[in-house]
């Protein structure tokens, strides 16, 4: 059974895309775990991370089975616009990081990379359907539910589905965060983490069945209050993650591959407690 786990914040630059890499990196190394990685974020910051810039160029420069040009989440896309099956693999990077088991093998990694066009894509997609549809939230319905679908697709060829939502709350994120089983909502324990974690929290429970965990990213004991106040109300992770200069340096591609402990230093036991604790709270 596929675990389908998003990760998602309203709020941008919180460490949605932190939070992906060291899960995808915990569960397919430190696990051992076969690992598909969707980054449904314009931005692409996950599949630069996890590709480096000319393989995702490629992916990006490679035409689909419909002789679209991207092999990337917008040309996905355009195949949810119908009811048809969608071939997924075609959009699939395989063996994808920088990061090789202690063997010396790359982990079961892959990646459906993303491009800058998802946005427009979204916007197109919805303008197509609307005249399928009486109403707008029945467009809106028929998005969510075919982004729904065809993440589910790939259930059983992986053990987790790690989704790395851009921020915003758009049609796309909307779909992923209703058909997920787990969502993680990292956050930086600011003034205004209660407000924006509270709302995600709350219309979430209104509208999937995901369990949830907040998790708090740029901890310190300066904002424990916070971090207490936000676990009570919403649940979380008891695993916090601190201000470190070797998990942002991580947060990057090396052409030459290394192993775990060499790519996050002394931030690989953040890690490796990210992937303890969310394999615990997958399979509890
Ligand atoms: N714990 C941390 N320690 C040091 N730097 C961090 C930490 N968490 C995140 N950062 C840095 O903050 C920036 C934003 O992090 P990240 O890209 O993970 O956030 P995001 O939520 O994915 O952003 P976006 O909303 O733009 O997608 C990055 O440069 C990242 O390296
Ligand atoms: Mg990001």
């Amino acid at each position: 059974m596929t675990r389908f786990i998003a990760v998602s914040n309203r709020r941008g630059g919180v460490g949605k895309t932190t939070t992906t890499m060291m899960l995808a990196y915990g569960l397919s190394v430190v696990g051992r775990q076969r690992v598909l990685v969707v980054d449904l974020d314009a931005q692409s910051s996950t599949s630069m991370v996890l590709m480096g810039y000319d393989r995702l160029k490629e992916a990006r420069s490679r035409s689909d089975l419909n002789g679209n040009i991207g092999c990337t989440v917008p040309n996905l896309l355009i195949e949810m616009f119908g009811d048809d099956t969608v071939e997924i693999s075609n959009y699939i990077a395989t063996r994808v990081g920088d990061v090789l088991l202690p063997g010396g093998e790359k982990p079961h990694l892959d990646i459906i990379p993303c491009s800058y066009e998802l946005d427009d894509r979204e916007i197109e997609m919805i303008v197509a359907r609307s005249s399928a549809h009486a109403t707008i939230s029945g467009v809106f319905e028929h998005v969510q539910r075919r982004v729904g679908q065809i993440i589910r697709s790939v259930d059983g060829a992986y053990d987790y589905v790690v989704i790395d939502c851009a921020p915003g709350l758009s049609q796309i994120v909307w779909g992923v965060l209703r058909t997920a089983d787990f969502v993680i909502i990292p956050y930086i324990p600011d003034k205004t983490a209660e407000d924006n974690v509270g709302w995600l929290v709350n219309r979430l429970g209104a509208a999937s069945r995901a369990k949830k965990r907040t998790l708090p990213n740029r901890a310190s004991s300066a904002n424990q209050g916070i971090i207490d106040i936000i676990r009570k109300k919403y649940g979380g992770f008891e695993v916090q993650i601190p201000t470190s200069l070797p998990l942002s340096n991580a947060l990057d591609f090396r052409f030459q591959p290394t192993s775990l402990s060499a790519k996050f230093g002394s931030a690989n036991v953040h890690v490796k407690q990210l992937f303890e604790a969310a394999l615990k709270w997958v399979n509890d």
